[in-house]
């Protein structure tokens, strides 16, 4: 069972003002105001179409956003050139919505790949990080199979091992749970807990997946239509006045 402790203290890692970034004159993030605190299981709820994958692209400036700030350690990396976004994408691993690990590549290739790709490791070190990421995972044994010969679960370990191995600050997950069994789901979420104990990062979860709220959230933020309608404790959500709030966790069987 995972345990909800970590460091006590509530300092923000990345704060979010007033962003926004629309598509053919189509506004997606209607100006999202949002803290990111540090160590912490950071959770984004919302339906589909809310703009949660969006806002996660625009998080580590795989996209440019229209305007708005996205403070990381305080530094805006809004107005930054590629060049400059270096060492920023350096503190994110993210772990994308459906896996997306490589087909054709061994789970080992798969987690080594970032290291060949972004660092001078010697083939010997990049054997050492590659290898205790696996461990840390459970999933050393797995190292020589293809991801399609190994479970949707190990695929999601393989993902994380991946994420971590250029050892993030913070690490975001794209609905970890979709797709997969609730006792899976269960399981993902308790990997979630344990690797933010484990490795300190910061953790974005974005999810639609209520029970991982409550099972391993700090905190909880709903994105609607572009916008942050509420940001909380998982325990005070439960009493939220929102009525936007309160009608997705009905809908979610939260609430009565
Ligand atoms: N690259 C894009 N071009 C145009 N529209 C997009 C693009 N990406 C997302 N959208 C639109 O933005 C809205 C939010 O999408 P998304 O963030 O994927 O939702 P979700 O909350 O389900 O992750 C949707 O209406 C989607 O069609
Ligand atoms: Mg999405």
């Amino acid at each position: 069972m995972a345990s909800k402790t970590t460091n006590q203290s509530n300092e923000v890692h990345i704060a979010v003002r007033n962003l926004r970034k629309s598509y053919d004159g189509v506004e997606v993030l209607r100006g999202i105001e949002l803290d990111i605190y540090r160590g912490k299981i950071n959770i984004i709820i919302g339906g589909s179409g809310a703009g949660k994958s969006v806002f996660s692209r625009q998080l580590i400036r795989l996209e440019q956003p229209d305007s708005g700030q996205i403070l990381v350690d305080g530094i805006d990396i809004v107005p930054l050139s590629e060049w400059q976004l270096i060492p920023i994408r350096r503190k994110f691993g993210m772990v994308f919505q459906f896996g997306a690990l490589f087909d054709s590549m061994t789970v080992y290739e798969n987690v080594a790949f970032p290291l060949h790709e972004h660092t001078r490791m010697s083939r010997k070190e990049i054997h050492e990080r590659v290898m205790d990421r696996l461990a840390a995972l459970n999933v050393a044994h797995a190292a020589s199979k293809l991801p399609a010969e190994i479970s949707g679960g190990m695929q999601k370990r393989v993902a994380i091992a991946r994420a971590l191995v250029l050892e993030p600050e913070i690490l975001i997950y794209d609905e970890p749970t979709s797709g997969l069994d609730p006792i899976t789901s269960r399981m993902v979420d308790d990997l979630i807990a344990e690797t933010a104990e484990r490795f300190g990062v910061t953790s974005v979860v974005i999810t639609h997946d209520m029970a991982s709220v409550f099972r391993i959230g700090h905190w909880v933020s709903m994105l609607h239509k572009g916008r942050i309608e509420e940001s909380t404790t998982p325990d005070r959500l439960r009493s939220t006045s929102n009525p936007i709030v309160s009608q997705f966790l009905k809908a979610s069987g939260i609430l009565d």
